[in-house]
């Protein structure tokens, strides 16, 4: 078992004094490719990482939820009853306890409103592998993890589309983060070895096999360490003009908006607005090329779109930093097929797919790069794809 499960059982022992009823887990993600797509009705194809959150949790009488975590000093308790007056929809202002506690708290919440159950009182206790701010959704883990343990604990019987559901709307509703459904999904759905394909109007799912180890590839993982948050700032503006593109364009969302269509786009707004348009659309396209390339010609193929991804995120949805750039173009010079930051930008983590025996000589070369820029050291990792949420104990 990981270091996160033993630390998260420890810490419910030790918060309750007894042993928890059951250990549930969900990884981070990484997005292979399709930025911004999911909120518009587009396609993703993001696959599960090793990196894992754990819950560790245990029903008790009293109707009340309490979660602490290896990562912040206070328990938190609530009456399950009076949850959902905490969280931002409600009251208008941000949430009510610390942010880190909106997580499992607005897992509870939206699981007991799903599920239309009064679910009996919980303790849980969270502990975590997943990077924190660094775009591989240590979000979405710690919303699957606790909605799979509430899911068996309360007997709520929701399938796991269900429970990404269930996590995205703590996010939106209880954290106050606008965001799509895509993380919550992968952390779900995750598979060895493949990614997955979703179809964020329908949530319609296909695995699509990546064999980077069998191609002798690698993936590369180049935190930043520039931390984001989705709560506030660029990626609501992002969202926002995204609206506005498909409300000019008239469609529902731009999911309704072809390549061919950006000629006359160009037409009808602003240049801030249809650079926006233009990168959705057209990554939208890139997803589902990169989907048809693995299949007919496997992982070594992708690399070119992987690159044209990053350039439109940089020039048209303007969402990357200098460090993320830095470490792209590092990679591509030290030798990467493609690479592209990963994630809702503004910071946290790109991505590189590389020769599998060439993973210390890219590494020293973004590491060198980083130092030559005067930025902080990044933190450089591989993975592979994972098993998605479920019971681990
Ligand atoms: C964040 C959000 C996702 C998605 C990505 C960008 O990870 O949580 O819903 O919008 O950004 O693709």
């Amino acid at each position: 078992m990981t270091t996160a499960h033993d630390a998260a059982t420890a810490l419910f022992i030790e918060l309750t004094g007894r042993e928890p009823d059951g250990v549930w887990s969900a990884p981070g993600r990484v997005n292979l490719i399709g930025e911004h797509t999911d909120y518009n009705d587009g396609f993703v194809l993001p696959f599960a990482i090793p990196h894992r959150t754990v819950a560790a949790a245990g029903l008790r009488t009293d109707g009340r939820v309490q979660v602490c975590s290896t990562f912040a000093p206070e328990p938190v308790e609530v009456a399950l009853d009076e949850l959902g007056a905490l969280f931002p929809t409600v009251t208008g202002a941000g949430p009510a306890v610390p942010e880190w506690a909106a997580y499992p708290l607005g897992v509870a919440w939206a699981l007991a409103e799903a599920s239309s159950l009064i679910g009996g009182g919980v303790d849980i206790a969270i502990g975590s592998d997943v990077p924190i701010g660094a775009g591989l959704s240590s979000s979405a883990a710690i919303e699957g993890a606790t909605a799979s343990a509430l899911n068996d604990l309360w007997r709520a019987g929701l399938d796991r589309t269900a429970l990404a559901r269930v996590g995205r709307r703590a996010e939106n509703e209880a954290v106050g983060a606008p965001t799509g459904i895509m993380d919550q999904m992968a952390s779900m759905l995750g598979e060895p070895d493949a990614a997955i394909f979703l179809d964020c109007r329908t949530l319609d799912t296909q695995l699509v096999p990546l064999g980077v180890a069998e191609a002798g590839l690698a993936i590369l993982v180049m935190d930043t360490r520039v931390t984001h948050a989705h709560s506030t700032g660029g990626y609501s503006e992002r969202r926002a003009a995204c609206e506005r593109g498909a409300a000019i364009m008239g469609v529902p969302a731009l999911r309704d908006v072809s390549v061919a269509d950006l000629s006359r786009a160009a037409h009808l707004m602003d240049d801030v607005t249809f650079r926006r348009v233009r990168h959705v659309v057209t990554e939208d396209q890139r997803v589902l090329d990169t989907v048809r390339v693995l299949r007919e010609q496997g992982a070594r193929a992708i690399g070119d779109l992987l690159v044209a991804s990053h350039a439109s995120m940089r020039d048209d949805f303007e969402i990357s930093v200098p460090e993320l750039d830095t470490a792209v173009e590092a990679a591509l010079a030290a030798g990467a097929l493609g690479a592209r930051m990963t994630g809702g930008g503004f910071g946290g983590a790109a991505i590189a797919l590389i020769e599998a025996d060439a993973v210390e000589v890219v590494s020293a070369a973004v590491s060198a790069a980083f130092a030559d820029a005067g930025f902080a050291a990044p933190h450089l990792f591989t993975v592979v794809p994972a098993a998605g949420a479920g019971r681990d104990a």
